[in-house]
């Protein structure tokens, strides 16, 4: 799966939720947590590993589960984790 990381805090371009091909980008501007987080996540059991995102980012901030930098592995969890309780 691909894990947005730290960058997107801030930013929350979500040009990568308009490229995303199986819709696995949460929240998108229409949710209602949307204002209320501070970034977006990739779910990591709907990613189908395309690619499409990590160019679509302004800011890099995906990156594939394998290639996170070290101090962003948190984020891998931090991206499951919005899925957990849906
Ligand atoms: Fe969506 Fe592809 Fe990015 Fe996975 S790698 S989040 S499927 S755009
Ligand atoms: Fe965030 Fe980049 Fe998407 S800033 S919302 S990961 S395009």
């Amino acid at each position: 799966a691909y894990v947005i990381s730290e960058p997107c805090i801030g930013t929350k371009d979500t040009s990568c939720v308009e490229v995303c091909p199986v819709d696995c980008i949460h929240p998108t501007p229409d949710e209602a947590d949307f204002d209320q987080r501070d970034q977006l996540y990739i779910d990591p059991e709907e990613c189908i590993d395309c690619d499409a995102c990590v160019e679509a980012c302004p800011v890099d901030a995906i990156t594939s589960e394998d290639q996170v930098p070290t101090e962003w592995q948190r984020y891998i969890a931090i991206n499951a984790d919005y899925y957990k309780n849906v």
